[in-house]
């Protein structure tokens, strides 16, 4: 059986980006394949969280998890962090890594631009963490969004060069994966670029509904169509691309023959769409005040999932350990 793998960072609330770009497609794999969803919370150390905001955040993060419907008694979920593995085989990993190749990554060059008084070896080797969270469970597939294709690319270099540099076949070439389609971006409403956590234009799982409709109704637009099936300028399509995932065809459908004959009435637009993410993240929101204020349930998966993932990663370990020529002497 093929296996998934997918985690996300523990540096705040899963937003719609999280949701549609990863969790949601892992939902829908996991009865089918081996999966395994974790929490990245070694690669959150790269911004430096205080130990309070760590652990809040990784707690915070498991909670949305599992009211975003990850199934813990199928799927292993577990915090990156509890799988000691994972950081032995990445100091294996980084020895096969080359400082140019890191030093290249699109994410990287763009740390070093946003945070030029931070750049640490951490932001460095992030894909080498990143490939060995993915092998270290062997995995086939790794639904993600668009972001992540180029640390994707990298894993399958470093699985490649393993099995090269020992002449094995013994790491597959995960690939990205999300369903019938190319991988997604959702953008933010704020006119340009991605929705994402940094970018401080987050539509969060936990929003309330007022917050909700408060951040889709500023949503940016633009004085309107003019002309028949005129191009949609940026912040118009963004609207459009959100719209594609959280509303039914129809509305859809609905909307966009409203642009493209120049009768459509944004306030319109926005409402309709602000409403339509209440109705997706209003019982999410509400299994996620259920789930973490119960902590004991919290402790129970987090414990279960880091046994089944040290079983998975130990195993990995192991043969590569024996691979690369580490063989026991008593
Ligand atoms: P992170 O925490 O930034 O994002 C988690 C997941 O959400 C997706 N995502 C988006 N998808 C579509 N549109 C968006 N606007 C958007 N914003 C975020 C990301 O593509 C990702 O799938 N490096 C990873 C965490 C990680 C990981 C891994 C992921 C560490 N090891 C191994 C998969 C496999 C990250 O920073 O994701």
């Amino acid at each position: 059986m093929e296996t998934v793998l997918s985690g996300i960072r523990s540096t705040g609330n899963l937003h719609l980006g999280n949701y549609f770009g990863a969790v949601r497609n892992f939902v829908k794999m996991q009865h089918d394949y081996k999966c395994f969803f974790f929490v990245a919370d070694l690669h959150s150390l790269t911004t430096y969280p205080t130990p309070e905001d760590l652990h809040g955040n990784i707690k915070q993060v498991l909670a949305e998890y599992i009211a975003a419907g990850i199934d813990p008694e199928t799927a292993t979920l577990y915090i990156q962090s509890d799988v000691p593995e994972v950081s032995q085989l990445y100091l294996l990993l980084n020895m096969n890594a080359y400082v140019g190749e890191l030093e290249r990554t699109t994410t990287f060059k763009e740390k070093v631009r946003s945070q030029p008084d931070n750049v640490n070896a951490g932001l460095l080797t992030y894909p080498v963490l990143m490939a060995t969270d993915i092998i270290i469970h062997k995995a086939n597939k790794v639904p993600v969004g668009k972001d992540q294709e180029q640390n994707l690319e990298m894993t399958r270099k470093f699985a490649r060069r393993f099995n090269t540099i020992y002449k094995v076949d013994y790491f597959p070439l995960p690939e990205p994966f999300n369903f019938g389609r190319d991988l997604i971006k959702i953008p933010g409403l704020d006119g340009t670029g991605k929705m994402g956590k940094t970018e401080g234009n987050g539509i969060f799982l936990a929003d309330s509904p007022d917050i909700i409709t408060k951040k889709v109704m500023r949503a940016v637009t633009d004085a309107g169509p003019t002309k028949p099936k005129q191009k949609m300028s940026e912040p118009i399509r963004n609207i459009f691309t959100i719209m594609e995932v959280v509303s039914s065809q129809d509305i859809f459908n609905y909307f966009l023959e409203q642009y493209n004959t120049c009768k459509i009435r944004y306030n319109d637009l926005k409402k309709q769409l602000a409403e339509d993410i209440v109705r997706l993240t209003t019982p999410i929101r509400e299994r996620i005040l259920e789930i973490s204020s119960d902590e004991e349930y919290i402790g129970r998966v987090v414990k279960m999932g880091a046994e089944k993932a040290r079983a998975s990663a130990s195993q990995t370990l192991h043969d590569v350990r024996e691979i690369i020529g580490y063989r026991p002497f008593y």
